[in-house]
């Protein structure tokens, strides 16, 4: 059993032999990937991540993760986008679906938060409510270290544990994951003697998942990251060498361009678990950053189901004929919950006891495909057998190989984001940033 890419249903929109045409692209696309001749070489780390990663940090890591673990009630993790995204799919795809809020003694392991990945003033004295005076831990995470969103999570939070515990226990209570020579933050984790963690210089924000980027706060979590490797070096494996015809990253990679090319210009994806919705997020991510440029790119959207079937449904039923929806169907879940029988059927559901609520669930996507395709929708499916850290390795690196043979494809650099710097100039002018006075002068003209 593995992940793997299911495009049967949309047999009415691709044709077996528009899929086989496509190999020949793909497989050129993928030859650019793996000898690292194309653009964007320079950040192709993440291909060889899961076999070749730094062994000893690895240990630090999980060294790092316990002792959190024994002296704090609570974990902050700041940082956003790519420093963010796929720690918090991880977790929230791993672990309990309500982790913050059950008994300490069942999880055994602090409660997490996220910081600094927006500038709101009351998210951030919400979370300091939450930790109140309890024992907590950071983890600031910044591969540039002066991504403004998290620097000033950071000063809120590093102020509040030198206040709790005075500037030298604070120092060990701050775990710093960034470049492993340059930028604020590595200054001032070496001026304040923090222990770091590298975001290697080849490993562009949103590939780092499994680097320590994601590592420290999923092992921080509880969950086993050497598993989480293993999945993904078995997601490598198939993704380099199988051929086309059995590659699903490639096959995934492949029908996306071809529905693309046919107009459909918005994908979807779709899960039916709720603690699916940040592994979206994080496709998202992936997706829009490494594609959305040039004036080209598949728009990247998501929902959550059956959620939002009673309110975005009517659009995907009905509305503007843009998309194609890629469901991430959960095989096995990892709850059995019976439905009861009730000696008077008041509200009609007696022909559902004894039925599971998955069995529901499953009845809900498989009826909802169908009628999404009969709405003209193409579906596309990844099955993951099931919710744990072999399957979500694999299904990393299943996603991010078919984003780099994906953006080739259409001919970008997948590997660059030049389009996020142009907030952050205008942001910074606004804000008085030493160094922006001209563009704040022309820039107040306009506002
Ligand atoms: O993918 C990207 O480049 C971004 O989403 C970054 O990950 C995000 O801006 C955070 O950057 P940094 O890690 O430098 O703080």
């Amino acid at each position: 059993t593995k992940v793997t890419f299911d495009f049967s249903k949309a047999a009415g929109f691709i044709r077996e032999h528009e899929v086989q045409a496509f190999e020949g692209i793909a497989d050129a696309a993928k030859e650019v990937l793996v000898s690292r001749s194309g653009l964007g070489s320079d950040y192709l780390g993440w291909i060889d991540l899961p076999v070749d990663y730094d062994k000893e940090e690895f240990d630090r890591i999980k060294k790092a993760a316990a002792k959190i673990q024994s002296d704090s009630e609570v974990l902050v993790v700041i940082g956003i986008g790519g420093s963010y995204l796929g720690a918090r799919a991880a977790i929230e795809f791993l672990r309990h679906g309500f982790y913050n809020n059950i008994k300490k003694d069942q999880r055994k392991t602090p409660e997490i938060y996220y910081a600094g990945n927006s500038i709101s003033s009351s998210y951030l004295q919400g979370l300091i409510d939450v930790v109140g005076d309890r024992d907590f831990s950071v983890n600031i995470i910044s591969k540039s270290g002066t991504t403004t969103e998290p620097a000033i999570a950071f000063r809120v939070f590093k102020e509040m544990l030198e206040k709790k515990y005075g500037k030298a226990e604070a120092a060990k209570r701050i775990y710093a994951t960034t470049d492993k020579a340059k930028g604020a933050l590595k200054h001032l984790a070496d001026e304040e003697g923090y222990q770091t963690f590298v975001v290697p210089d080849d490993v562009g924000g949103r590939f780092s998942v499994l680097t320590a980027v994601g590592l420290l706060p999923i092992a921080a979590s509880g969950a086993d990251i050497d598993e989480l490797m293993k999945g993904a070096a078995s997601g490598r494996e198939l993704a380099l060498n199988k051929p086309f015809a059995e590659n699903d990253a490639m096959q995934y990679a492949a029908v996306r361009n071809i529905l693309h090319r046919k107009g459909k210009s918005v994908e979807i994806l779709a899960n039916y678990e709720p603690s699916l919705h940040y592994v979206s997020e994080w496709w998202k991510q992936l997706y829009g950053e490494s594609e959305g440029k040039d004036q080209k790119g598949i728009y990247p959207a998501s929902v959550d189901l059956t959620t939002d079937l009673h309110s975005m449904g009517q659009f995907i039923q009905d509305g503007s004929r843009i998309m194609f929806e890629t469901v991430l169907n959960v095989e096995k879940s990892r709850v059995e919950l019976t439905i009861g029988e009730e000696p008077v059927d008041l509200d009609g559901l007696n022909y559902l006891a004894g039925k599971t609520v998955d069995f529901v669930n499953k009845s809900a996507m498989n009826g909802t495909i169908l009628a999404h395709t009969d709405g003209n929708v193409p579906n596309l499916r990844v099955d993951i057998p099931e919710q744990n850290e072999y399957y979500l390795g694999q299904l990393f690196y299943f996603f991010e190989f078919a984003c780099g043979i994906s953006g080739y494809v259409s001919g970008v650099n997948p590997f660059n984001q030049p389009g996020v710097e142009s907030y952050k100039k205008n942001m910074f002018a606004l804000l008085g940033k030493p160094g922006y006075e001209k563009e704040r002068e022309e820039l107040l003209k306009r506002l």
